[in-house]
């Protein structure tokens, strides 16, 4: 499928809002993905404009990029609100992910960037955009278009037009029986 080739985690972003329409798509495609029991226990902030200028503020050294942003989404899970079953099976994380997943492809369909980032303090982001002391602040999504690497270190600059990096299929996946190869 051509988002998923597609994406990528790339962090040279233009400042140029987002249309109003096109936040609501993401956030649409988030709400519609599954979850255990159809819990939703999945939380969201979308932030934008000068709400940002605090939310900047508790990123990383190394996500300084995410400064140029025009929309931060702050995912956010609380486990007692999803199913929670036995041999730790806590399914809010998951189902966050599941929705996150479904926002990043819904972007690389319209054609932005949609990174998540667990660099930040996540005590900041709960204190900058109110969110309740038992949630999760799981991660933040940075969304834009592409544009100038010019925030970006040397490193995160190769990476930019890099090849993907991914441990051998055969390492994580097997066939019938773990850990028995995936090809016959
Ligand atoms: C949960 C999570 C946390 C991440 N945290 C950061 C981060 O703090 N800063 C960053 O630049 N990239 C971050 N990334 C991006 C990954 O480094 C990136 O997805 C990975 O290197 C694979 O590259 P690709 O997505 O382009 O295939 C994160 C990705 C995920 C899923």
């Amino acid at each position: 499928m051509k988002e998923i080739a597609e994406r990528r985690a790339y962090r040279g972003l233009s400042p140029e809002p987002l249309e109003e329409g096109q936040i609501q798509r993401l956030l649409q495609a988030a709400h519609l993905a599954p979850s255990c029991f159809n819990k939703q226990s999945w939380r969201f902030v979308a932030v934008t404009g000068d709400a940002l200028t605090g939310l900047r503020e508790t990123l990383a050294e190394g996500n300084k990029w995410a400064t140029r942003a025009p929309l931060i989404v702050a995912a956010v899970q609380k486990p007692s609100l999803d199913c929670r079953l036995d041999e730790g099976r806590d399914y809010a994380p998951f189902d966050l992910g599941l929705a996150v997943m479904s926002l990043v492809l819904q972007a690389t369909h319209e054609g932005l960037v949609a990174h998540p980032i667990a660099g930040y303090s996540p005590g900041k982001v709960r204190k900058t955009l109110g969110i309740p002391e038992d949630y999760v602040v799981q991660t933040l999504v940075i969304v834009g278009r592409k544009g100038s690497d010019e925030l970006l270190s040397d490193w995160q600059k190769e990476r930019e037009t890099g090849p993907r990096q991914r441990e051998p299929l055969e390492k994580v996946a097997f066939r019938n029986r773990w850990p028995d190869p995936i090809t016959g």
